[in-house]
């Protein structure tokens, strides 16, 4: 069985650069501790380089630890102010990275289209996309059918032609929840399990590719007591965790809880 991805999502945090590196050299104790996990930690790209020289200096397996990116634009490079595009992340060896996060989807309107443009450019450049996916409250609200609806919907159009336009037969999909983002109200795990086997159902059933490996992390108010609750299901292949990857010692509790439970 493969080991249990669980990536960390520093979001716009922490502040300054001796910050990030004591987190990073934190979290990668805990990866070189932890034996059940591969774990992807993705720092604001402003730090990826020190992080990258820091990573290999730690000298821990890739099997254990890979570094990602947040988010990468569609664009190789040009007149794109602002944009960091994949080749740049693969130049610091950076392995992944995250897609359609619901707070860039919020906070930078992200549509739909624009996110099936980076997934495209980020697979065909060769890194590995975590794609966030998940319902607001006024969705769920309406019952979990219009939850799995609204998912479908998400996956289909942020991956539409992206198997026939890259080579790649692997995707990773977050399944977050918005209402559970940073909120403390983590979904129940059977509903996340409900939810990670219908997104590899629709995404099998939409490309029907013999090959495909579709992956599902839960992320949502995941930490050290409730991570192994959701880790530890078939169906799920890991956690994004965002505000419990920022505490070196809640993040250190969460991979030896998963260790213990495998
Ligand atoms: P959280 O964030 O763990 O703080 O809820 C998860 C995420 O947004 O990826």
């Amino acid at each position: 069985m493969d080991k249990k991805i669980i990536a960390a999502n520093w979001k716009e945090n922490p502040k300054s650069r001796a910050a990030a590196l004591k987190l990073f050299e934190a979290s990668a104790r805990a990866a070189k501790a932890a034996e059940g996990i591969a774990m992807v930690v993705c720092p604001p790209s402003i730090f990826l380089e020190d992080i990258s020289r820091a990573f290999a200096r730690l000298q821990i397996p890739s099997s254990r630890l890979a570094l990602g990116a947040q988010d990468a634009f569609w664009e190789e490079g040009g007149p794109f102010t602002g944009n960091v595009g994949p080749k740049m992340l693969k130049s610091l060896g950076i392995k992944y990275v995250i897609v359609g996060h619901s707070e860039r989807r919020k906070w930078l309107h992200e549509t739909d289209p624009m996110i099936n443009r980076k997934i495209v450019r980020a697979m065909g450049d060769g890194l590995k996309v975590i794609l966030c996916v998940g319902e607001p409250p006024e969705v769920r609200k309406k019952g979990f059918s219009a939850a799995k609806r609204f998912i479908k919907g998400q996956l289909k159009k942020d991956l539409q032609g992206v198997f026939g336009a890259t080579a790649r037969n692997d995707i990773i999909v977050a399944y977050e929840p918005i209402w559970a983002i940073g909120s403390g109200k983590n979904d129940n795990p059977r509903d996340a399990a409900e939810i990670a086997a219908f997104i590899k159902e629709t995404v099998r059933a939409a490309f029907q590719r013999a090959k495909l490996t579709v992956k599902v992390l839960y992320g949502g108010s995941v930490n050290g007591k409730n991570a192994a609750d959701y880790v530890q299901l078939d169906v799920i292949d890991g956690a994004l965790v965002g505000g419990a990857s920022l505490k070196a010692g809640e993040f250190n509790r969460l991979t030896q809880s998963i260790r213990m439970k495998k």
